[in-house]
Formats: structure tokens, C-alpha cells, sequence
């Protein structure tokens, strides 16, 4: 490339840990007008991915310089495929290049060396989710790289903040035994796009707070499901990683600043302001939301209600974060607010197996608003 010898090799503990760190502190991800986030790894760079069945982290250096990083990891998932629809699945995060040394293809050979990784191990599809206004990676994977937009689905935040949500009385909510709640996913949202296999695993992570239900107050939970009755599992992401904002969107500032003059205006006011995201901050993640019945729409509202005010609880989780497929229903019962969530996360794929051709194009013509499963590891 004429800037000197690019060494790329695996993620080295001892040698990397530091420079990793750094190289994160320095790339921001996101459009400026958006307001970059940054994320800090707590001194565990691989945080992300340690989560995960197996999984791989590639250096690239220049000139002895740590330049470039990307992180993947492989499980098996639920992919419209038949006659097993499973598929093993290789996905692609943290990928960060300095910013001095951007447009010298670090950034995709780094992807190109994970794809190979992903070969060996007998992955059949490749994918990463990026926010629609990247435009650099976006370029970077679809025009470049030949992947192809597949899913959209939609991150919704909800603020954290005093005071709590009231709970209404009409309802009644149990925290499930693991076994029982891997017991029901699997009854209900095993045939979901993505779902993971093993979802046992993930509810038995330390991370996982725990999955409760929710169902008419009058009713009860047992061998016969409820007339309606919703389920939620939280995921604990603050323990792993914190998220910091850096320039922030003038608007954001603004709401921010004005909401914290209203509440020392008027205290006793219930004024929903937005927290402090300039500062390290932690989150809770819901994962698997599912509901049946007609009134479950209201339950998925209230059990979100409930996990805010377990957040509320926990000193430095500032925000409630959920992912929902494309033009999923669910997304008008779980609180958020517009102005700090992402309408549109654009998840792109591409298959990594000649054999797989057809599946491949079977799978991306499926319409993109299909239910996803959103793994919390990969949050
Ligand atoms: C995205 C990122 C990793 C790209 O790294 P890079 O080393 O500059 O990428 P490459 O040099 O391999 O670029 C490959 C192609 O991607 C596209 N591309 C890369 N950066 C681009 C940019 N800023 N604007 C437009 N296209 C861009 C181009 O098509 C480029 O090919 P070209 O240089 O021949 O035109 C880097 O900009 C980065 O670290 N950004 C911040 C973190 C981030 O957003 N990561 C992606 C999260 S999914």
C-alpha cells in the first residue's frame, strides 16, 4: 500500500489490551450531526464478544502502530433454510481504523481476514448491523464488499430518570425459572429469524437479569397460558461496557439542559428529563420480547414499565435499550423516545457458501419486516 509493511493477526492480551483501548477512545462511530458515541470497554476489549460460543478479534498493524480492529463471533441460528433451517451464522462488530490511517483499505482487509476466519470455521453467511447514515460502512460492506441490505430493524431507547413508572394494578408478574423461560422460547420463538440455539446459554449468563411474564390480575400462570400474557428478559450490558455521547446533537444538548432547569424549577413537577449522557453510562437491554392475546400489547408495556423502574434502581444504567424487527407491531407498546432512538438499523448479509446461492437469495427476498430475534450478546 506504500506506507509500510500491514501486519494483520489475532487480538494479543498482553501486547494489545492498552492500545486497543485507545484506538476505541479515538474512533467515534456515527455522523457528526448525529452526535458520536463512544464505548469503553472497561479494560476488557473483548467484552463484546466474550459472550459468545466462539469467537475472534483481529489486529491490523502498521509501522509497529495499532491501526485498525474488528471483532466476530459464530453461533448457530434459526435461517429459513431448508430441510434443517439452521444455519451457522459469523457476525461482524468493532470495526475501527485510526482515523489518520482511513481510506488505505485497513478497514477491508480487516473484514476480508475475519470472512476467511469465518470460512474455516464452516460459516454460511456473513453479517453486521451498521446505522443507515454511515456512510462509510455502509460503502465499505455493500458497495465494496458485496454485502446486501437485509433487516432494518428499529433501536428504541428509553431514557432512564425519576420519577418511576406506576404499575398498574390489573396485572400480575412472575420472574421465571430459567428452565421454564428457555422452555417457552423455545416453544414460541424458536421458527423467529436469528434465534439462537443456544438461547439456554444466554438466559443462563450471569448478564441476564431474568425473564418475567406478565397476565391479567384474576388469572394464573401454569400448564394453561393465561387469555393473554406477555414475556421480557433483561440483559445487564452496563456490566460489560459503558457508552459515553461526544457531541452531541444541538437538540439533544438543548432538551438536555432545559430538561434539568425544569426539574430545579419545579421539582415536584413530574418532569421526564433526559439523563447525562456525556458521562460514562450503563444500560439495560430487552431481549425476546414475545405476547399472545389481546390484551398483550398493554402487558409488554407494563413489564417495560417494570424493567425501567429496576434500572432506575441501579446507579449508573441510564437508559432502557430494545431491538424490533422492521414494521414490527411491538415497537407502539414499548416506551421510547423518538428523539434518541434509531428507527432503522440496518442489519446486511452475505453468503460466504457457493452451495448456498439459492438459500442465500431466498433468505434476502424475504420481506424485511419479518420479527427478528435480537441477541443481547451482540448488543
Ligand atoms: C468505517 C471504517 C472502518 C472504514 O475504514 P477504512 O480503512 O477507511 O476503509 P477502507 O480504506 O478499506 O475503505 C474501503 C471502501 O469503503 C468506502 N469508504 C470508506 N470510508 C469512507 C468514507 N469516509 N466515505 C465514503 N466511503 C468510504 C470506500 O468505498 C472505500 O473504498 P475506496 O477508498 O477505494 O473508495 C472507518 O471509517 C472507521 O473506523 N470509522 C469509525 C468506526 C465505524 O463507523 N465503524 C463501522 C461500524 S460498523
Amino acid at each position: 500500500m506504500g506506507y509500510g509493511e500491514l501486519n494483520i493477526r489475532s487480538y494479543n492480551p498482553q501486547k494489545d489490551r492498552a492500545r486497543v483501548e485507545d484506538l476505541e477512545r479515538r474512533c467515534e462511530v456515527g455522523p457528526a450531526e448525529r452526535g458520536f458515541l463512544f464505548t469503553d470497554t472497561l479494560g476488557d476489549p473483548i467484552c463484546r464478544i466474550r459472550n459468545s460460543p466462539i469467537y475472534n478479534m483481529i489486529v491490523a498493524e502498521l509501522n509497529n502502530q495499532l491501526v485498525g480492529v474488528i471483532q466476530g463471533s459464530i453461533k448457530l441460528v434459526t435461517i429459513h433454510k431448508p430441510p434443517k433451517n439452521l444455519a451457522r451464522v459469523g457476525y461482524i462488530l468493532g470495526l475501527r481504523v485510526a482515523p489518520l490511517f482511513r481510506r488505505r483499505g485497513i478497514g477491508s482487509s480487516l473484514v476480508v481476514r475475519l470472512e476467511e476466519w469465518f470460512i474455516a470455521s464452516g460459516v454460511d453467511y456473513a453479517y453486521m448491523a451498521t446505522e443507515k447514515d454511515n456512510d462509510a460502512s455502509f460503502k465499505l460492506f455493500v458497495e465494496k464488499l458485496g454485502y446486501v441490505k437485509f433487516r432494518t430493524p428499529a433501536i428504541l431507547v428509553n431514557p432512564v430518570n425519576c420519577p418511576m413508572y406506576r404499575i398498574s394494578s390489573k396485572y400480575e408478574f412472575e420472574k421465571l425459572k430459567v428452565e421454564e423461560a428457555e422452555s417457552l422460547y423455545r416453544k414460541f420463538m424458536s421458527s423467529m429469524e436469528f434465534f439462537p440455539s443456544d438461547i439456554g446459554k444466554i438466559l443462563r449468563n450471569k448478564l441476564s437479569l431474568g425473564t418475567w411474564v406478565a397476565y391479567p390480575r384474576g388469572e394464573s400462570w401454569g400448564e394453561i397460558l393465561p387469555s393473554s400474557w406477555a414475556m421480557v428478559s433483561v440483559w445487564n450490558s452496563g456490566e460489560v461496557f459503558k457508552l459515553r455521547l461526544g457531541n452531541a446533537p444541538t437538540s439533544c444538548l438543548m432538551y438536555t439542559k432545559s430538561s434539568q432547569l425544569m426539574g430545579n424549577l419545579v421539582p415536584c413537577f413530574k418532569w421526564r428529563g433526559i439523563p447525562d449522557f456525556m458521562h460514562p453510562f450503563g444500560f439495560y437491554f430487552i431481549y425476546g420480547v414475545y405476547r399472545e392475546g389481546p390484551m398483550s400489547g398493554k402487558l409488554v408495556r407494563t413489564l417495560c414499565r417494570l424493567v425501567h423502574n429496576m434500572a432506575a434502581k441501579c446507579s449508573d444504567c441510564k437508559a432502557v435499550v430494545t431491538e424490533v424487527g422492521g414494521s414490527d407491531t411491538l415497537r407502539r407498546h414499548i416506551p421510547h423516545w423518538r428523539l434518541l432512538s434509531c428507527p432503522e438499523d440496518m442489519w446486511c448479509i452475505k453468503g460466504l457458501k457457493n452451495e448456498e446461492r439459492e438459500s442465500f437469495y431466498e433468505l434476502i427476498k424475504t420481506p424485511t419486516t419479518r420479527t427478528l430475534f435480537v441477541d443481547p450478546r451482540e448488543v
